[in-house]
C-alpha cells in the first residue's frame, strides 16, 4: 500500500443525523445570534468545527468502560483506573481530577499564583489567561518570532522564545512563580513545541528555582509532531515521547476533553506532595472529593481508556493527517492557511482572505459568519474578537472533532470556501455592540457595518 495513504483506523457504529437549514433560515438564525456563533443551536449547524473540545466520538472500549463506572463518593474504583492511566502516561505520582481544564487552572493557580505575579508561557489559552487575570496576575506570552509568521516553514512554531524568557527572568525573577508551556500551542495555530525547547525552558525555570507546568490538553498530538519532525525521534512510540516530555516538567494541567478523548473532564498532576495537598484542599471546596473532582465515576472510567487511546500511533496518524488534508485542500484553492497546519485545527488567515476589512471591523468574525451563511459551517475566531488588543494575528480556526467527520464532510467545507472566494468582496465587517472582558467572545454581539 502507498505509504502516504491510510484509511481510517476505525469504522462507524453509531450515527447522529445532521441537517443543513435552507439559506434564508441561516440568515435569520445568524442575525438572531447577534453574529456570534456561540449563540447558535447545534441542530442548526451542518458541520460543527467550533471546537475539538469534548466533541469527539468515544470508542466502543470507552463506552464499555463507562458502563462499569463506580459512582462511590469516596474511593471509587473508576478513580483508581483514571489515576493509574494518568500516572502511567505522565509519570507524576499525584493526580487530582477536575470537571474540565479551566477548573484545573482555577484550583492550581489559586495556590501557586498571587496578584502582581507574572506567568510566562509560549502562549496562554484564553481561559488560562482569564484565570490568571482574575487573580491579579499577568499572563505573559513569549512565542518564538517564527510562530507569528503564518507562511514561514518551521517544524516547531509553537516553541517558547527562550531568550525572551531569560530577559523576563533578569528583570522580574522574584515575580515569576512558575513557567508554563502549552502543548500544542492552541492560540498559536495549534503549533507543536519541540522536545529541545521543552528541555531548554525547563532548564531555565529550574535554574531560577521555579517549576515548569505543562498545559497538556493536546500533548498526544504534540508527541506525534515530535516523532515526525524532531531529529532522532522518528520511530519512537508517541507514549514514550510523551513520557519524556512530562519527565522534563514538574506537573501538568490537562483538559481531558481533547487528548483524553472524553466529552468532559480534566486533571492536575504533579510531582510534589505538598503542592498536591494544597490543591486537594481547594479541589474539595470547588470541585469535589479528590476521588471524583467534579466528574462522575463513569466519566473517569471512560477517560482512563481515552487517555491511552489518544497515544495510539494509528489514531494519531489519522487525526493529524485529517487536519493536514483539509489544510492542503484549502491551500490548493488559494485560501491563505497558517502553515504548516497544527494538530487539531486549520487556521485561516482572515486578514489575507478578506483584505478589504480593517482589523477594527473583525475580519475573522466576518469570515466565521460568512462560512455559516454559505455552507452551515461553524468555525471560531481567534483574533481581536477573542484576544482584544493582545491579538497578534486575525485567524479563523476550523477545529476538527476527534473521530467525527469523514473526508466527504471536509470536502463540503472546502467547497464552501471555494464559493466564498468568488464573492469575498461582498463580505462585510462587523461592529462589536455588546461584550466586555477577557472572555467577551463567548457572549459578544455584533452588527454588520
Ligand atoms: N488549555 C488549552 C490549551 C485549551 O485549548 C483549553 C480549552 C483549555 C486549557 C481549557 O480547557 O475547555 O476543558 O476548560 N480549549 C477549548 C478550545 C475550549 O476550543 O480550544 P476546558
Amino acid at each position: 500500500m502507498d505509504e502516504g495513504w491510510w484509511p481510517k483506523p476505525y469504522k462507524i457504529k453509531v450515527v447522529e443525523p445532521i441537517r443543513l437549514p435552507p439559506r434564508p433560515e441561516r440568515e435569520k438564525l445568524l442575525a438572531n445570534a447577534g453574529y456570534n456563533l456561540f449563540y447558535l443551536q447545534s441542530s442548526d449547524v451542518y458541520i460543527d468545527l467550533l471546537t475539538d473540545s469534548g466533541t469527539g466520538a468515544m470508542s466502543q472500549a470507552q463506552w464499555a468502560a463507562l458502563m462499569e463506572g463506580d459512582e462511590a463518593y469516596a474511593g471509587s474504583r473508576s478513580f483508581e483506573l483514571f489515576q493509574e492511566a494518568v500516572q502511567e502516561i505522565t509519570g507524576y505520582p499525584y493526580v487530582l481530577p477536575t470537571h474540565q481544564g479551566r477548573a484545573a487552572e482555577h484550583v492550581f493557580f489559586s495556590v501557586t499564583v498571587c496578584a502582581g505575579h507574572k506567568v510566562p508561557s509560549n502562549a496562554h489559552f484564553d481561559t488560562t489567561r482569564a484565570n490568571l487575570l482574575a487573580l491579579g496576575a499577568h499572563p505573559v506570552d513569549l512565542p518564538v518570532p517564527e510562530g507569528l509568521d503564518p507562511e514561514l516553514a518551521h517544524p516547531f512554531k509553537g516553541n517558547m522564545d527562550v531568550e525572551a524568557l531569560a530577559k523576563l527572568f533578569q528583570k522580574e525573577s522574584s515575580r515569576i512563580p512558575l513557567v508554563m508551556l502549552t502543548i500544542t500551542n492552541n492560540t498559536l495555530a495549534g503549533q507543536p513545541v519541540s522536545l529541545a525547547n521543552i528541555r531548554a525552558v525547563a532548564k531555565m525555570a529550574h535554574a531560577h528555582g521555579v517549576p515548569l507546568i505543562l498545559d497538556a490538553a493536546r500533548h498526544a498530538e504534540n508527541a506525534f509532531f515530535i516523532r515526525e519532525r524532531e531529529p532522532r525521534q522518528e520511530g519512537r512510540a508517541p507514549a514514550e515521547i510523551a513520557r519524556e516530555v512530562f519527565s522534563l516538567a514538574d506537573g501538568c494541567l490537562m483538559s481531558a476533553k481533547k487528548d483524553g478523548l472524553g466529552n468532559i473532564g480534566g486533571f492536575i498532576a504533579v510531582r510534589d506532595q505538598d503542592l498536591y495537598e494544597r490543591c486537594a484542599e481547594r479541589l474539595i471546596l470547588w470541585e469535589g472529593f479528590p476521588t471524583y473532582g467534579g466528574l462522575a465515576g463513569r466519566d473517569l472510567a471512560a477517560l482512563a481508556v481515552g487517555l491511552r487511546e489518544a497515544l495510539d500511533l494509528d489514531y494519531l496518524r489519522d487525526r493529524v493527517g485529517q487536519v493536514r488534508w483539509l489544510a492542503e485542500k484549502l491551500r490548493e484553492i488559494g485560501v491563505p492557511v497558517y502553515w504548516p497546519p497544527g494538530g487539531h485545527a486549520v487556521y485561516v488567515d482572515a486578514l489575507r482572505f478578506l483584505p478589504h476589512i480593517p482589523r477594527d471591523q473583525f475580519p475573522g468574525q466576518a469570515l466565521v459568519c460568512a462560512l455559516y451563511l454559505e455552507g452551515g459551517v461553524r468555525a471560531v475566531e481567534v483574533g481581536s474578537g477573542m484576544l482584544g488588543e493582545e491579538a497578534k494575528l486575525e485567524l479563523v480556526r476550523l477545529a476538527l472533532p476527534r473521530r467525527v467527520y469523514t473526508t466527504e464532510h471536509l470536502e463540503h467545507v472546502v467547497r464552501t470556501f471555494a464559493q466564498l472566494r468568488e464573492k469575498r468582496e461582498q463580505i462585510r465587517g462587523l461592529r462589536l455592540i455588546a461584550g466586555t472582558g477577557p472572555l467577551r467572545h463567548f457572549r459578544a454581539r455584533f452588527q454588520p457595518v
